[in-house]
């Protein structure tokens, strides 16, 4: 029996393209600067994003916490909903390592509006801490894969600046957001400072995420990236298939926008509860009888379906280039008898 592995767009395994592109990539000691794949990755990301620079960093977490350390100075505080990846998920390496306290804000649907943020502020008094960053997560994953729209990510941004503060877009899956929207990364990302985004989930690369931002603080996060032992040689092998991700992988996430969709219906028509609204991208979060998701996540593997634990109620299947429309059919054939 095949196993259908929904558990993760991090699944996903590199293409022959990006494979042949390792092999052939020209290197050169990145520490130095002297890698001209990863110079050429670096300058596609910020151009993509109508940004002056951009960094390639190991993962989505190093991008988030680098871009945390190089905004913020210890006992800063940051604003961010309150089951944001960064703060939920990352080791809590904004307090461990950059040394700054979250201020959360409940979102709808892992989106809050400016007004909330304003509500939040508390001003630069003598007792609180420095408020100097907001953080905003696109798509937002416990959310269930939701976009924020252009005009929500602008207004934020706005009223973070007007109060003086930067705006980070944690945006592992951005892309995902720019097709579900159509909007380009650049229009989407004007109104913000700084943005993460991975190569590694639904672009199907094996390793890496970019941080974009102007040039005075990339060279900053240059500096973030080298103390916590980032800098990489010659990663120009880790960039070679980071430039056919960005050249030719991004309109295909459409198709697992579909299959999300496919799959929440079947799921909901099983009667497991979903939210529909919050199918707008490639993740669907499912909710069980109260305490039962480990239930259905074993039922699911024995049946060689796999899928992941978002508590004791909440079960994340996620689509990826991994899985067909056959594989959905597939999954909700082999469910239906659970
Ligand atoms: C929204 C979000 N941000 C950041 C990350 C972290 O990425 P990485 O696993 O590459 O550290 C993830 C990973 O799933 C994510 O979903």
């Amino acid at each position: 029996m095949k196993t259908i592995d929904l558990r993760s767009d991090t699944v996903t395994l590199p293409t022959k393209e990006m494979l042949e592109a390792i092999a052939s990539a020209e290197l050169g000691d990145d520490v130095s600067r002297e890698d001209p794949t990863v110079n050429r990755l670096e300058q596609i990301s910020a151009d993509r994003f109508g940004k002056e620079a951009g960094l390639l960093v190991a993962s989505g977490t190093a991008g988030n916490l680098i871009s945390v350390m190089t905004h913020c100075r210890h006992g800063d505080e940051i604003y961010c909903e309150s089951e944001a990846h960064i703060y939920y998920y990352e080791v809590g390496g904004m307090s461990a390592v950059a040394g700054v306290i979250p201020r959360l804000i409940k979102g709808n649907r892992g989106v809050y509006t400016s007004e909330q943020l304003e509500a939040h502020y508390r001003g630069r008094e003598m007792h609180y801490p420095n408020p100097s960053l907001v953080a905003i997560e696109n798509t937002h994953n416990r959310a269930g894969g939701c976009c924020w729209t252009p005009r929500e990510v602008e207004e934020v941004g706005r009223a973070a600046h007007d109060r003086g503060m930067k705006v980070h877009i944690d945006g592992a899956r951005i892309f995902n957001a720019c097709v579900a929207l159509d909007v380009s990364p650049e229009e989407y990302t004007k109104s913000v400072d700084s943005v993460t985004f991975c190569l590694s989930k639904g672009l199907s690369c094996p390793v890496g995420s970019v941080l974009v931002g102007d040039k005075e603080f990339i060279d900053r996060a240059r500096k973030s990236r080298k103390i916590l032992g980032g800098g990489m040689r010659q990663a120009g092998i880790i960039a070679a298939p980071g430039i056919v991700a960005l050249e030719t992988m991004i309109p295909r996430l459409r198709e697992d926008h579909d299959n999300a969709k496919l799959l929440a219906k079947g799921l909901a028509d099983m009667g497991l509860s979903i939210d529909m609204a919050t199918v707008q991208t490639n993740i669907v979060v499912a909710e069980t009888a109260p305490g039962k998701s480990a239930e259905l996540i074993s039922k699911a593997k024995r049946s060689g379906v796999l899928c992941s634990s978002f508590g004791r109620s909440l079960v994340r299947f996620v689509t990826h280039r991994g899985i067909t429309e056959e594989d959905i059919e597939e999954v909700l054939e082999r469910l239906k008898y659970h």
